[in-house]
């Protein structure tokens, strides 16, 4: 177990495609997936991918849980996902606030589909579909977009919508990064 450094934008491993796991149910898969989990709590994150701590695999971990500091957060279930595989559900898109840990700091608002489809397998090789839509489909998008070596601001068309988490939102806790 092991709390790892987040890199931040401007990492080149923030910008690669990373590589799928050909193994499941190995110890240093295992020990990745107990590194992030370990990471995302101490962040206080709402998900975390590989590539955030110098993975360069297709892993991801999301979830959140009611929490009293984010009233208005939809709780979206704590999930291990490898090897991601995500089909959009309709053409609706709508806009949301996002931040990343990769980019401390900062809010943007960046356009997502509403609603998904997503595959892929938990640390075991046991499959996982599901459909999800609102904030757990913002969450999935997000977090597989980093394993294709992309981060919100690349997502964002409206850069004038784009600041510092303190001064966007005085005084206020707009919930977690991811
Ligand atoms: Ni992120």
């Amino acid at each position: 177990m092991a709390i790892r450094e987040v890199l931040r934008m401007g990492h080149p491993v923030l910008r690669q495609v990373a590589r799928p796991v050909e193994r499941f149910g190995t110890p240093e898969l295992d020990r990745l997936v107990e590194d992030m989990q370990d990471t995302m709590a101490h962040e206080d994150g709402a998900g975390l991918a590989a590539p955030q701590i110098g993975e360069s695999v297709r892993v991801v971990i999301f979830g959140v849980t009611a929490n009293p500091r984010y009233p208005d957060a939809e709780e979206v279930p704590f999930t291990v996902l490898v090897n991601p595989v995500v089909t959009f559900l309709g053409e609706d898109m709508e806009d949301g606030w996002e931040g990343c840990l990769s980019v401390p700091g900062l809010r943007g608002v960046v356009p997502r589909r509403t609603k998904l489809r997503y595959s892929g397998f938990d640390a075991r090789g046991r499959p996982i579909e599901r459909v999800a839509e609102g904030f757990h489909a913002r969450v999935v998008q997000h977090e597989c977009d980093h394993l294709d070596g992309i981060l919100y601001p690349m997502r964002m068309p409206d850069m004038s919508r784009f600041g510092f988490t303190d001064v966007l939102f005085p005084g206020d806790d707009p919930g977690p990064d991811d």
